[in-house]
């Protein structure tokens, strides 16, 4: 068993199915022992809409996955001074990907990608709008110059996903490739 501990974003994005795979595929890595999950409140409508289910049924899926409240900026992943190995926003909204552009730590998830920018941790951004305007576009690279990993939801059709189920999970081994798990069982290119 390992010791790795992350933190996993659900923002008021399209694409909270993403967001349910990546959080799925930690709890079942066996180097991972904590998942702080933070689900923003429109978050939380995009999980009922698009995936039909509640923050607490996904909380129940894993004892490793633990659920802070957005307005307890009180949480542990709130300072630097708890140590995780990474976060990540997926799906990443253009709101939140402003917030943290701009260092606006006004809500737990906004904090926690500060807190990660400050202390160095992987941060990963899966932004999921379309098209894109300048704002988007100079945020994204602001982001990238503070150190994070600014990872669109554009997943790839080279592994011939059979179903939506093989989409998501192979665009999550991705993601957990840029948090510094590489899972065994990941499809991956082979020339
Ligand atoms: C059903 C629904 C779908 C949305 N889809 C997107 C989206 O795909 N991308 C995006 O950037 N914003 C989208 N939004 C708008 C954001 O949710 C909104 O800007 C919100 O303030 C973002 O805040 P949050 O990041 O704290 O969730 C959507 C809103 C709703 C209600």
């Amino acid at each position: 068993m390992g010791s790795k501990r992350f933190t996993v974003a659900i923002t008021g994005a399209s694409g909270s199915a993403f967001g349910v795979a990546v959080l799925r595929r930690l709890a079942a890595n066996p180097d991972v022992t904590e998942v702080s999950l933070l689900v923003s409140p429109t978050g939380r409508r995009c999980l009922a809409d698009e995936c039909g289910v509640k923050v607490e049924a996904l909380v129940a899926r894993s004892p490793k996955i633990r659920h802070h409240d957005e307005r307890n900026l009180g949480a542990a992943v709130s300072s630097g001074s708890y140590r995780q190995d990474g976060m990540v926003l997926v799906p990443c909204s253009a709101g939140a990907l402003g917030r943290i552009a701009a260092g606006v730590s006004e809500s737990l998830v906004s904090r926690a990608a500060d807190v990660c920018l400050k202390e160095r941790a992987p941060l990963v951004l899966c932004l999921r709008e379309t098209p894109l305007n300048r704002i988007h576009l100079e945020n994204m690279l602001r982001v990238h110059d503070a150190g994070a990993v600014v990872m669109p939801i554009m997943p790839g059709f080279y592994t011939q996903p059979a179903n939506f189920e093989d989409l998501f999970d192979t665009f999550a081994t991705r993601v957990l490739d840029q948090l510094g798990l590489a899972e065994a069982d990941a499809r991956r290119w082979q020339g």
